[in-house]
């Protein structure tokens, strides 16, 4: 069970805005809720930024209650809505949108995301003293800091009902199958994944497969009588660029079919998993503002929940454990 710390109350912040931003992530509006309903008990009101900082930026400020999130905890997506907002990389449009919330009467801002959503924050922080905290949500779980985030669990339980309805049509006509997921910089989904789903074969960006070395795990499986094969590759910079490897295999003789889970990781039920994480981190996100801390990301490290300063966050990669992809390996054999 995940354990929180009990802070003592140092701010006497009266206004804290909540905002989804980047890639929407299933468990986001369980976090939303627990941030809401936790900072209502504690006599906040609390303010929800619709579409993330492209939103802030043209005040789409409104005030939450405890009605506004009800029978959300379940629903995939953010109520909120989320974009990617690139004039957020200029100082300027950073310090306008401090100038924005502070000008609403808010004292703090929680940003629901991954890692560029948390750079956008750290540096309005840095900038102009705003204070800001992180609640890790994305499907990649590629934030340092943290060894979990939310969305992941559901994302990877999608992926591997996928991966169990592909194998019983992949052993029926004999078949390999490429099944492409979600991860650009990152193989975390690829990995747990492909091991769960009893993959032949995992590719990940951050280990690179030759073409021999995919070949090669055909074969194994063959020569002990498998006739279907199943390779989880992570989509990596764009989509589709399982096309180019069933091209090659081609070239060799197999004939491969690709599918492509895509958007549909991420959308979709949030598991009780990431219920359970969203609602904790919500809520600790909540008690580290009203403790004095920011320009920080709430976590997760050995199941403890902990505040991680976000020049960590954003300046350090997390490393794809390297056991777990031999583990893969291993039990693929
Ligand atoms: O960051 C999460 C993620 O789902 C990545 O795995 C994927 O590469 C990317 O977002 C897709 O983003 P978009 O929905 O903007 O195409």
């Amino acid at each position: 069970m995940l354990k929180i710390a009990d802070l003592p109350r140092t701010q006497k912040y009266k206004s804290i805005a909540v905002m989804t931003s980047g890639g929407d992530a299933p468990g986001m509006n369980a976090a939303i809720r627990a941030v809401t309903r936790f900072g209502l008990s504690l006599g906040l009101d609390i303010y929800g930024v619709t579409k993330g900082y492209s939103g802030l930026l043209e005040g789409e400020i409104h005030q939450l209650n405890a009605s506004s999130v009800a029978n959300i905890i379940q629903r995939g997506g953010t109520i909120l809505k989320t974009d990617r907002c690139l004039p957020f990389h200029k100082k300027s449009v950073r310090q306008e949108a401090a100038n924005i919330l502070t000008r609403k009467g808010i004292d703090a801002l929680i940003v629901i995301g991954g890692d560029g959503s948390f750079t956008g924050a750290h540096l309005m922080e840095q900038e102009t003293g705003f204070p800001t905290i992180g609640i890790p949500g994305t499907i990649d779980n590629d934030i340092s800091g943290t060894e979990d985030t939310i969305g992941f669990d559901t994302a990877v339980n999608t992926a591997i009902d996928a991966i169990d309805r592909i194998r019983d049509t992949a052993s029926s006509h004999d078949r390999i199958f490429l099944v492409e997921v979600m991860g650009r910089s990152s193989g975390f989904i690829a990995t747990q994944v492909g091991i769960g789903g009893g993959a032949e074969t995992i590719i990940v960006p951050e280990k690179k497969l030759t073409i021999a070395e995919v070949c090669k795990t055909i074969e194994r499986g063959q020569k002990r009588g498998k006739s279907s094969s199943i390779i989880v590759m992570a989509e990596g910079k764009k989509p589709g660029l399982s096309y180019r490897l069933a091209a090659d295999l081609t070239k060799r003789g197999y004939s491969p079919k690709v599918c492509i889970l895509g958007h549909t990781q991420r959308g979709g039920v949030p598991t009780a998993h990431d219920r359970l994480l969203a609602s904790v981190l919500g809520a600790s996100a909540v008690s580290y503002l009203l403790a004095g801390k920011s320009d920080c990301m709430v976590g997760i490290q050995k199941s403890e929940v902990v505040a991680v300063p976000f020049k960590h966050v954003v300046t350090t990669r997390k490393a794809l454990p390297a056991e777990l992809l031999k583990v893969a390996t291993t039990l693929s054999t």
